[in-house]
């Protein structure tokens, strides 16, 4: 989602802000903007599209303010063009905003009664007028941001610089990240560390309600009731090199690739594998009185969730309620005091699951989540935090960080199973040792990429393609779905194998592609009931099993083969593949890979 910071630079901070946007890119935009404060005016240059064009129109009509704001925007409210784009400015304020003014409706009526002249369909503009609102009531530029502030409802990140003053800045926090960072003589604003690593590696996370006054040498937070506050200054460990592609492609491609090394990592800060024992941190509740795990994620982490409901209820033997976070607290589900409450998270940022986590908590549960950014808001949240070490992740749609957040979840069925007694000694050394063997197996799945080159071919003709899968399988199936959707465009559903028969089954004809995540486990022959449902419709089957293509019993447009492991970690192996076959599909395509359109990386908007 929209991605902002602020310099108070001591040379121009044109350039720094594009760059410092650049590595914000990641977030997902449709287009940017950048103003500075230069002689004490105010201007800005905004382009539609991506950060390039932002530049050019930069180099052709260049900005020398040393204090500025930048912007990539994803468009909520309003079209996503040049008009629209932050910067929102007038000759006296510039702000930009990540988020949603909930009330911007009635602000603008109010606003445009007493004389405002709204020039965009920005809920962000609101808060322009609402600041220049209080200046000419005669309110000073931090009086006058404050009291702005105090009539807004939503969720917003902002920055705000003032005509005449080169040497203040505001940042504001309620829901969305902000991050201070602080420089010799220099300050910042921005969404996230890795934004501000090339500057400074001292950080200062604004928390919700805060407002930052800042100018090049003093950063003064106050809290929602005004009060100045002390929030610690931390060391970022975002690197300030650019996280790059390597020689890959795409981002996407190589975080597909890292996954053998970073799911080794995951493992192996909860495993011991000489041991053959899992070790968590402790969860400050005892696993034997766990009645119930309520899990919350959205998009790809709902899926791995999923899984983890499989995995916990099959060897923990605890009933596990799992919902996509948008819709958790609308359910309205009882929970009772001392539950464990648990959320799957990449970013640490999104909107709904952050607001399930604080709902749980006020219902007195135990908030346990399993996140990839350690300094993220839900990781601060929560009472105890299994992270994930799958390093940085930059394309829009997760592949890494899902597996790492299998890995994670595994770890938890084991040693809550063998917490509760309902798996041995044995079994938790059989498991953990089938879980050592994984880094390996992905990695030969990695060798095969020409078979999935191959098979893209087949897929980008289509124009519906059906995902099925049984019990374990079911969310890879969904997974598998998703992935393609959202980077070839291709219309894609993942369905439950055994719901073919009531509903799925009357699309299929001879131009369906029917992918079927079925390894050779207990219920493959049920699958194989499903195959032949499909091809007797002249439906073209993808098998990804390690079952010989015979023991299909039907033609098969393609067979990828897995190696057969031990059933608990296949979904750690068939992963690989759904997220191949999704990729190579969407590069033949030529779609933006690594920053689909209308997709944003971390979602903090609900
Ligand atoms: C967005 C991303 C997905 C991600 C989901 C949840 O939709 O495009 O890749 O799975 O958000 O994000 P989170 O950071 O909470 O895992």
């Amino acid at each position: 989602m929209c991605g902002i910071v602020g310099i108070l630079g001591t040379d121009a901070v044109a350039g720094a802000l594009v760059d410092a946007l650049r590595r914000l890119e990641y977030r997902g935009y449709d287009s940017a903007g950048v103003a500075t404060v230069e002689n004490g005016r105010l201007d800005r240059r905004r382009a539609e599209g991506k950060l390039k064009n932002l530049e050019l129109r930069l180099s052709n009509q260049p900005l020398q303010g040393r204090t500025g704001l930048g912007h990539t925007r994803w468009a909520t409210h309003g079209k996503p063009v040049e008009r629209n784009a932050h910067p929102h400015m007038n000759d006296r304020v510039a702000v930009v905003h990540n988020g949603i003014i909930e009330n911007f409706q009635e602000l603008r009526e109010e606003l445009t009664a007493r004389g405002h002249a709204f020039q965009t369909e920005t809920d962000t503009e609101t808060v322009l007028h609402l600041i220049t609102d209080c200046l000419d009531q005669g309110l000073v530029p931090v009086a006058a941001a404050k009291t702005a502030l105090r009539r807004l409802k939503g969720a917003f990140a902002l920055a705000i610089i003032f005509a005449g003053e080169d040497n203040l800045m505001i940042g504001a926090r309620q829901g969305p990240p902000l991050a201070v960072g602080h420089g010799h003589g220099e300050m910042y604003l921005g969404s996230d560390a890795i934004a501000l690593a090339p500057f400074t590696d001292t950080i200062t996370y604004l928390e919700d309600g805060d407002c930052a006054v800042l100018t090049r040498e003093t950063a003064e937070i106050f809290a929602s009731d005004d009060r100045k506050v002390d929030r610690p200054a931390i060391k970022s460990v975002a690197s300030s090199l650019l996280v790059d592609k390597g020689n890959f492609r795409h981002f996407m491609a190589k975080e597909i690739h890292e996954q053998p090394e970073v799911i080794g990592h995951t493992l192996g800060s909860f495993v011991d594998f000489a041991a053959g024992q899992v070790h968590l941190p402790d969860l400050g509740i005892d696993p034997a009185q766990i009645r119930k795990v309520s899990i919350s994620a959205c998009g790809t982490a709902y899926f791995a969730g999923m899984v983890g409901k499989y995995w916990l209820e099959r060897y923990a033997r605890i009933p596990v309620e799992i919902d996509v976070a948008s819709e958790f607290r609308y359910r309205e589900p009882p929970l009772e005091k001392g539950g464990l409450a648990l959320f799957i998270t990449q970013s640490g940022e999104t909107a709904d699951t952050l607001a399930t986590l604080r709902h749980c908590k006020e219902q007195g549960q135990r908030i346990a989540s399993i996140v990839n950014v350690r300094t993220s808001t839900i990781a601060r949240e929560s009472h105890v935090v299994l992270p994930t070490l799958a390093g940085p992740e930059i394309g829009v749609a997760s592949t890494k960080a899902f597996t790492c957040q299998l890995a994670a979840l595994a770890c938890l069925a084991i040693a809550l199973g063998r917490a509760r007694g309902t798996i041995s000694e044995t079994e938790e050394k059989v498991l953990t040792h089938a879980l050592a063997e994984v880094p390996r197996h992905v990695s030969t799945l990695l060798h095969n990429e020409p078979h999935y080159e191959r098979l893209a071919h087949e897929l980008s003709r289509a124009r519906d393609v059906l995902y099925l899968g049984r019990g374990i399988n079911f969310p890879l199936a969904l997974e598998g779905a998703l992935k393609l959707k959202e980077i070839s465009y291709i219309h894609a559903e993942g369905y439950a194998a055994g719901e073919l028969k009531h509903g799925p089954i009357a699309l299929i004809d001879e131009q369906v592609p029917v992918i079927v995540v079925a390894p050779a486990d207990e219920l493959f022959d049920k699958t194989v009931s499903n195959m032949q449902e499909v091809a007797a419709r002249g439906g073209k089957i993808i098998l990804i099993s390690d079952a010989s293509s015979e023991r299909a019993g039907c033609a098969l447009e393609t067979h990828i083969q897995i190696p057969t492991v031990h059933s608990f970690v296949n979904p750690l192996l068939y992963a690989v593949p759904v997220q191949l076959i999704a990729y190579h599909t969407a590069v033949l395509m030529g779609t933006d890979v690594d920053q689909p359109r209308n997709l944003a990386k971390s979602v903090t908007v609900e």
